[in-house]
């Protein structure tokens, strides 16, 4: 099959690329490069010897869009693209509701002219808001408890309504849960711009001496240690999820909601002891007080992704520690370092 990634030179984008080619699938790729670089996706080159091509456009670039579809034989599209700061999204809500949802709402409209009806959509465990108890199934209420994930929310939506105005639609609805980790190549990896927001990218910077100590967001939850638990999934298992998703969809009509995670909650100390083991260091923290927004506990119930799917989570917390770590250690600067200057 050729399928449009966009946003495929991102972080999950990038390991979905190399696994899509490894099965056997054509790609192309359409992203404006707003957080990451095209030496990503030159590496998924390196890693699958496969030549990758790409367009650099705006989702909201209709004229290119249209001439995607014009000139390919799209048989499927698997969106990631679209803004993920939840911080940034509350300070500016428009940017994110403009880029997310209107961008998605352009993409579906140019994909109906086409007749491409198969979508992939990368949602989030966020939407499952703050009043849930674990473990998370698909079926519960959703709510948002900020713009970044209301846009999540608001796009589920669209696409509901979408396919139930048109039958040939088929839609999966991806609610991933913490991704982390990076390919076993150490060729690609999580590059955030800045100071991370979140866990893993920021205990592996404290560990390389890019940052000075952790701050562990508060200690006082009803959890087994009084950290946050979160339920971390290797990257390279959700990229694998997207490919069993796609062929889901283009047999079986519809709209479904699937979680990917590994049904496993890990707590921040948790994850600090596994980093500690994998990259022979101590992480130094400290407690702070909780951040606003987040909850205690956050992990998938997995039955529907394993029994529709056929799919199951394989790597643990020591994989997804040990990956970031060479990723971490061979690429200190990200993308930013040339492959070849830091070979050398
Ligand atoms: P990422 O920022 O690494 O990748 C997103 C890519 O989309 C980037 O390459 C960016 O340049 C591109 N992009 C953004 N807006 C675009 C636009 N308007 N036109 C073209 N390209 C655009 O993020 P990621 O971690 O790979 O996440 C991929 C998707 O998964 C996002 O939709 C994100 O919201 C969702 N998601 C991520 C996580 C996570 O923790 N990483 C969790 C749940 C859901
Ligand atoms: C994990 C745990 C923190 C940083 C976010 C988004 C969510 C989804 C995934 C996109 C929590 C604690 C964190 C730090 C800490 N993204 N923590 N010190 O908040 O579960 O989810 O990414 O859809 O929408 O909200 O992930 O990695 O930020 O936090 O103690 O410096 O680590 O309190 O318990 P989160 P995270």
């Amino acid at each position: 099959m050729k399928i449009l990634i966009t946003g495929g030179a991102g972080y999950i984008g990038t390991h979905t690329c190399v696994e899509l080619l490894n099965a056997g699938h054509d790609i192309l790729v359409l992203d404006n490069f707003s957080n990451s670089k095209p030496e990503a996706l030159e590496r998924v080159g390196e890693i699958t010897g496969k030549f990758i091509e790409v367009c650099e456009a705006d989702l909201q670039d209709r004229a290119t869009l249209e001439s995607i579809f014009y000139q390919n034989e799209i048989d499927a599209v698997i969106h990631f693209a679209g803004l993920k700061a939840v911080g940034e999204s509350v300070e500016k809500p428009l940017k994110y509701y403009h880029n997310n949802v209107a961008g998605t709402v352009t993409l579906c409209e140019v994909m109906d002219k086409y007749n491409v009806r198969n979508l992939v959509f990368s949602s989030s465990a966020t939407v499952y808001g703050e009043n849930n108890l674990v473990p998370f199934t698909e079926d519960l209420p959703l709510s948002a408890t900020n713009p970044y994930g209301r846009s999540k929310l608001i796009i589920e939506e669209i696409l509901r309504d979408t396919a139930a105005s048109n039958s040939n639609w088929s839609v999966a609805l991806l609610r991933y849960f913490n991704p982390v980790g990076a390919h076993n190549s150490g060729l690609i990896g999580e590059d955030p711009s800045g100071v991370p927001n979140n866990l893993m990218p920021y205990i592996s910077q404290v560990a390389v001496g890019k940052l000075p100590e952790l701050q562990v967001f508060g200690d006082d939850y009803p959890t087994r240690d009084g950290t946050g638990v979160r339920d971390y999934i290797h990257v390279v298992d959700l990229a694998l999820g997207h490919v069993r998703a796609l062929e889901k969809i283009v047999t079986d009509r519809g709209i479904e909601a699937y979680n990917l995670g590994t049904g496993r909650g890990c707590s921040v100390l948790e994850l600090v002891k596994s980093f500690e083991a994998a990259c022979g260091k101590t992480i130094p923290f400290k407690i702070a007080d909780r951040r606003a927004g987040d909850i205690a506990e956050c992990y998938a119930d997995v039955t529907k992704a394993e029994r529709d799917l056929g799919w199951k989570a394989t790597f643990g917390i020591d994989d997804m520690c040990m990956s970031t770590w060479k990723w971490q250690t061979l690429n200190p600067t990200g993308y930013e370092v040339t492959k070849k200057e830091i070979t050398v």
